[in-house]
C-alpha cells in the first residue's frame, strides 16, 4: 500500500518499454507514492513498446531522448522542467543493450563497433544524463539518481558477454560521478544491482529461463521481482536515504553473499 514516500516530488524515469520492464514498475510506485514524473525512451522504442499505455495510465509525458544523443538527453531535460514546473528529485536510468548479445557473437569474438555502441547506450548514456542535468542545473538538492545494474560487473556470468563490462562502467560512474555531485549540490548517485527479472532484455540473455530459475535456488529470499525493485528505488528516491551515495546495492534475494546452496546440491 503506497505510503506517500514521494509526494511534491518529481522525476524522470527512462527505459520502460512494456509491462514486463523493470522501469515500467518503478514508474507506477514512484506515482502511487505521490510523485510526479515524465517518461523516455528511444524514439523507436515509442514506435514498438507500450509507452503510451503507461502514460495513460499514470498520467505522464513521454518525450522521445535516445540515450546517445547529447541534444536528445539536453531537450528531455529541459522538457521535464517546464513540464513539471520545478527541478527533478531524481532520475532513473534503466537502459541496456548488447549489440553482441543480441547478434549472438561470441564474447572472444566481438565486433569491437558494437561493443563501443553497447557501451555507449548502456553505459557512456548514464554519465551524459548527469552531466547535462549538472549543468543545466536540473537537480534540487539531496536529490538521487539511480541506474540498475547486474553482478555480472563483479562475477562471471559467460552469457552475459560485454554486458559485464557495461555494468562495471556504469557502477563506476555511479561512484565518480557521485563524489562530484554530491559536492557540487548534495545529489546522491547509486545503482541497484537487481536480480533476473524476466522482461524484454533479459530474456535476450541467452539460456535465460534456466539461469533465472538456478538464481531463484542459490537466492535464500528468491529472486527479487520487478515490483519489489520499485518498491526499493521509491525508497531510494525518497528522504529516508539521504545520505546514501556511490553505492552499489544489491537487491537481489541475497544471491550476492551466497557460497554454495543446498537447494541446488541436493
Ligand atoms: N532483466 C534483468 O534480468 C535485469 C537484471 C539486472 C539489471 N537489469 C537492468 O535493468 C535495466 C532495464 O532493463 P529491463 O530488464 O527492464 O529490460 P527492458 O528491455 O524492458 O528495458 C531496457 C530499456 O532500454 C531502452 N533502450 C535501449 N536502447 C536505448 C537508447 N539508445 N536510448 C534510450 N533507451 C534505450 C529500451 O528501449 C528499453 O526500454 C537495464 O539496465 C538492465 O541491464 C536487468
Amino acid at each position: 500500500m503506497a505510503k506517500g514516500l514521494l509526494e511534491g516530488k518529481k522525476g524522470i524515469i527512462f527505459g520502460a518499454l512494456d509491462e514486463s520492464s523493470i522501469a515500467w514498475h518503478i514508474a507506477e510506485v514512484c506515482v502511487a507514492e505521490g510523485a510526479k514524473i515524465t517518461l523516455t525512451n528511444a524514439p523507436v522504442a515509442l514506435r514498438f513498446g507500450g509507452i503510451q499505455r503507461l502514460a495513460e495510465k499514470i498520467n505522464a509525458e513521454v518525450i522521445p531522448a535516445d540515450a546517445t544523443s547529447l541534444e536528445d538527453i539536453e531537450n528531455l531535460l529541459t522538457k521535464s522542467m517546464d513540464i513539471l514546473d520545478g527541478k527533478m528529485d531524481f532520475i532513473l536510468h534503466s537502459i541496456g543493450m548488447s549489440l553482441n548479445v543480441r547478434k549472438k557473437r561470441a564474447y572472444t569474438d566481438v565486433n569491437y563497433d558494437w561493443m563501443h555502441k553497447t557501451f555507449d547506450i548502456s553505459a557512456m548514456s548514464f554519465h551524459r544524463v548527469m552531466q547535462l542535468a549538472m549543468k543545466n542545473d536540473v537537480m534540487n538538492e539531496w536529490g538521487s539518481i539511480l541506474a540498475l545494474s547486474y553482478i555480472a560487473a563483479q562475477r562471471i556470468f559467460p552469457d552475459y558477454g560485454e554486458m559485464a563490462e557495461s555494468k562495471a562502467l556504469l557502477e563506476s560512474f555511479a561512484r565518480s560521478f557521485g563524489y562530484h555531485y554530491a559536492k557540487k549540490n548534495k545529489v546522491r548517485v547509486n545503482t541497484v544491482s537487481q536480480s533476473p527479472t524476466l522482461t524484454t532484455a533479459g530474456k535476450g540473455i541467452e539460456g535465460f529461463q534456466d539461469f533465472f530459475d538456478y538464481s531463484t535456488k542459490m537466492s535464500p529470499l528468491g529472486n527479487a521481482d520487478a515490483h519489489s525493485c520499485a518498491k526499493f528505488c521509491a525508497m531510494m528516491f525518497s528522504d529516508y536515504t539521504r545520505m546514501v551515495t556511490m553505492q552499489n546495492l544489491y537487491h537481489d534475494g541475497g544471491f550476492s553473499q551466497m557460497g554454495m546452496s543446498p537447494d541446488i546440491l541436493f
